[in-house]
């Protein structure tokens, strides 16, 4: 129940930060336009031991497999993530940009 609201409300950040992403002053750094709405949704918050965006102490066990190997991760899924990471419109790129994003300390 609980879940299903976060969801949700991720989902409803996700349409304003696709709204803000299409507006033209957007400042770097800011999430990839996918994130609020996918990765988000798991990782801002580390759910089910996924590491949490912006922890880079996290994610450097992760990034010494190599960024082909965690996209690769992420397409086919990983225990309690979804094949796709619950962006499936996503190409390889998209993916590698998010976790790019969500690996550097913010
Ligand atoms: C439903 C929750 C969930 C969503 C949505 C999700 N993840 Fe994850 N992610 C996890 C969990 C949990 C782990 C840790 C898996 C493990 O090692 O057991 C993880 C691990 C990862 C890893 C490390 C993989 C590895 O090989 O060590 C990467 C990279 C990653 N996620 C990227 C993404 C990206 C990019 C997105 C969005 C497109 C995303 N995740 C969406 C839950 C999620």
């Amino acid at each position: 129940m609980r879940a299903a609201a976060f969801i949700r409300t991720i989902a409803i950040r996700g349409a304003t930060v696709a709204a803000l992403a299409a507006a033209p002053a957007v400042l770097a750094g800011d999430p990839p336009p996918q994130y609020a709405a996918s990765c988000g949704a798991c990782h801002a918050v580390g759910v089910a031991g996924a590491p949490a965006t912006g922890n880079a102490e996290a994610w450097a066990p992760r990034m010494e497999k190599g960024m082909e190997a965690l996209v690769a991760s992420v397409r086919n899924g990983l225990n309690a993530m979804p094949p796709g990471g619950l962006c499936n419109s996503c190409s390889d790129e998209d993916h590698a940009a998010l976790i790019t994003y969500m690996s550097t300390a913010q």
